[in-house]
């Protein structure tokens, strides 16, 4: 049931350092705004993101284009820098590049000439673990994913969704604590996409890795996520966090027409409309 716990309090204290409650959520965003200088203007892109994101969750954030979404996962991997404020992962200040993050963009960004098990591997081969290791590990996500039998394909022999597994198999070998996941089913047609939610929550509840999932689908966002974060036009701010309510283990169809779900996607139309009507 959608509760409306307009944004959250945050657990710790204003300076992000100190070791409070919250400070062993798996993410922790405190107070952070991100503004990009370039030559003609300046863009404040986010302001005022207070978020935590206790270990095991699943969120999702919907929001208009343009809105900070994939400012806000670049954040918590440590691609970019906040202008203020703190990210913190595991409690723990983040200051460069992550490497205890796994990420899928919305295109699969395989390479070519490598067969689905070698870009699999190519995490293995990156941060150098010990090869046996990496290969058990590629095989258990080959068989999680239902990609067995494909192992050796090229990408071009594969579908869309197949190679989304590929990539979501990358992002999961070095059992990261946390999956950043921006838009990763946006380009497949609508059955392979519901087949790619109902594997992704099977997976989601297998591993226990915490999940930020980016969507454009307020369905989508609804059927797999605990909470729904949804953000205003830029600058980007947190308009609500949306409580699902719903187990997680979720058959598809049976969750459609669960009445948690359905409250939860009028509401969040209902904010994302005022949202474009005020725009
Ligand atoms: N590297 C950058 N330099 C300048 N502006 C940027 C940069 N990255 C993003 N922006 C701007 O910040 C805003 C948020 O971008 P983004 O996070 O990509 O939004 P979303 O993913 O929600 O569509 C946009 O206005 C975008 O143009
Ligand atoms: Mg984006």
């Amino acid at each position: 049931m959608p509760r409306n716990t307009t944004v959250q309090e945050p657990e710790v204290t204003k300076d992000g350092q100190s070791s409070g409650p919250g400070s062993t959520a798996a993410v922790g965003i405190k107070d952070v705004a991100v503004r990009f200088r370039t030559k003609n203007r300046d863009v404040t892109a986010l302001t005022d993101i207070d978020l935590e994101v206790p270990m095991g969750q699943f969120v999702a954030i919907v929001g208009p284009s343009g809105c900070g979404k994939s400012t806000l996962l670049k954040l918590v991997a440590g691609l970019l820098k906040p202008s203020a404020g703190d990210v913190l992962l595991n409690g723990e200040r983040v200051q460069g590049a992550r490497h205890d993050i796994g990420y899928v963009f919305q295109r699969a960004a395989l390479l070519e000439w490598r067969s689905a098990r070698r870009n699999i591997l190519l995490q293995a081969e990156m941060r150098k673990m010990p090869a046996e290791l990496g290969r058990r590990r590629a095989d258990e996500l080959i068989a999680m994913t239902g990609l067995s039998g494909f192992e050796d394909a090229l990408p071009h022999e594969l579908s869309g969704g197949m190679q989304q597994r590929v990539a979501l198999c990358r992002a999961l070998l070095h059992e990261p604590p946390v999956l950043l996941m921006d838009e990763p089913f946006g380009a497949l047609d609508a059955l392979t996409r519901e087949q790619m939610n109902t594997e992704l929550n099977r997976i989601w509840r297998e591993t226990g890795t915490t999940v930020l999932l980016v969507t454009h689908s307020i369905s989508e966002a609804c059927y797999l996520a605990d909470q729904v974060v949804v953000m205003s036009p830029r600058p980007g701010t947190i308009t609500e966090i949306i409580d699902v309510g719903l187990p997680p283990e979720r058959d598809y169809t049976e969750t459609m027409g669960r009445p948690e779900f359905q409250e939860a996607t009028t509401h969040i139309r209902g904010l994302l409309g005022a949202v474009s009507a005020a725009d």
